[in-house]
């Protein structure tokens, strides 16, 4: 199954390095190229030696050790990889990703490959749930690397917890998924919104909403990693383009609307994550507004409605929508898809926890032009999204 496939697997310095062992003889079997780099710590736990017989390639270890390719060595393998597999990763080679530091042979092989990476945490509980690795990983996840979250279950420390690294089947499912399935939006152009809108008021204050454009960029990064072109058109964010997009800044939705109208005849799949405010301050003070003894009214008018204006062009487009509801879900976003004539819409409910704004996970309904409802339970954002991106390849065009 991954015949010609070159992966290279990073082992740190872990007591779930042993597993390791297994993941390589695994991928021999389904006749990969392995390449093992193993970072010095790793190689107090299992010896260059073994990873060498399983993998019947040298093992690197020390980024000074005389080359046996004929380029740079970390530069090669770098460039060689199909993908790179960190398994199990410590939090100290978590860290040193998240934020650019390559003093070894497997941080500078990474910082220097444009292959998919994917990183499988393995450690002690305490360090797994410390929020300082927490936001590495969920910055990595951003940035467009894929995650294989830990096992529940006692670990080498005598502690039961969080922390265990999976079994190495199932890192090889996340290797194979990664390599053989993702590139099914090849030849696709898909147009993400994401993010929320400001409507100025003055030079210094303005309307908005709570989006942080989580679920968008996720929608993005995935469609990319999967072989399509795509154009996001994002709102103020704190968040970084995932890797393969192109990206546009925009601020109201005026502007919002203005530029995927320009992009919208270019693509065949928009999707249309944004928070858009349906209303901006009917005049916007070019100075800032002093305050007053008396109450301050504010008139707002109507913005326009993008994806509404969208269906009625949409020809043989796919076009989807989310919604947001506090109440009555299922009839308020069903009305949604008939009225903007959309294919389907994701639809989150507020109430549910850890569902909407800001967190990293969500569970949405996915509503269609039939009415049929599809339940997908909390799930991280980039699974959501990779579901959104499954039923969109999976509708028929005639
Ligand atoms: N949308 C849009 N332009 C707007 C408002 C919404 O393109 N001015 C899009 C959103 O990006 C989303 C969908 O329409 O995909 C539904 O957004 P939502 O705010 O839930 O619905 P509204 O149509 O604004 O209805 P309401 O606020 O009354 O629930």
């Amino acid at each position: 199954m991954l015949k010609g496939k070159k992966i290279i697997l990073g082992v740190s310095g872990g007591i779930a390095a042993y597993k390791a062992c297994e993941l390589v003889s695994r991928l021999k079997k389904l006749n990969a190229e392995v390449h093992v780099i193993m970072t010095a710590s790793a190689a107090k736990f299992v010896t260059p030696l073994t990873f060498q017989s399983l993998s019947l390639n040298q093992v690197v270890v020390d980024m000074f050790e005389a080359p046996n390719y004929w380029e740079i060595e970390h530069i090669s393998l770098a460039k060689l990889a199909d993908v790179i597999v960190v398994a199990p990763a410590t939090a100290n080679i978590i860290g040193k990703l998240a934020n650019g530091i390559a003093d070894d042979m497997l941080s500078t092989t990474i910082m220097a490959t444009r292959a998919k990476v994917i990183i499988a945490p393995a450690m002690n509980t305490n360090m797994y749930e410390n929020p300082v690795l927490q936001r590495n990983i969920r910055l990595l996840s951003e940035l467009g690397y894929t995650i294989v979250p830990p096992d529940e279950g006692r670990l080498a420390c005598g502690d039961v917890g969080k922390g265990r690294m999976p079994d190495p089947s199932v890192i090889e499912k996340s290797i194979i998924d990664l390599l053989n399935f993702r590139q099914d939006m090849k030849g696709r152009t898909v147009l993400v919104t994401a993010g929320p809108t400001r409507e100025a008021i003055d030079p210094v204050r303005f309307i908005s909403n709570n989006s942080t454009g989580k679920m968008g960029y996720a929608i993005a990064g995935q469609a990319a990693l999967r072989g399509a072109k795509v154009y996001l058109v994002s709102g103020p964010t704190i968040l970084d383009a995932p890797a393969g997009v192109e990206k546009y800044n925009v601020i109201s939705a005026e502007e919002m609307y203005n530029k995927v109208m320009e992009l919208f005849p270019m693509c065949d799949i928009v999707i249309k994550a944004a928070a858009v405010a349906d209303y901006a301050p009917m005049t916007s003070y070019s100075q800032k507004v002093k305050k007053l003894d008396s109450e301050l009214e504010l008139k707002l008018k109507r913005n326009p409605d993008i994806l509404y204006e969208l269906g009625k062009i949409k020809g043989n487009r796919i076009l989807v929508g989310f919604a947001m509801e506090t109440e009555n879900l299922v009839e308020n976003a069903a009305e949604k898809v008939k009225k903007k004539n959309l294919d389907f819409i994701a639809a989150n409910d507020l109430n549910e926890e850890g569902a909407g704004f800001a967190v990293d996970t969500n569970a949405v309904k996915l509503i269609d032009r039939e009415g049929n409802v599809e339940s997908i339970p909390l799930k991280t954002k980039h699974e959501v999204a990779d579901i959104i991106l499954d039923r969109i390849m999976n509708i028929k065009r005639t």
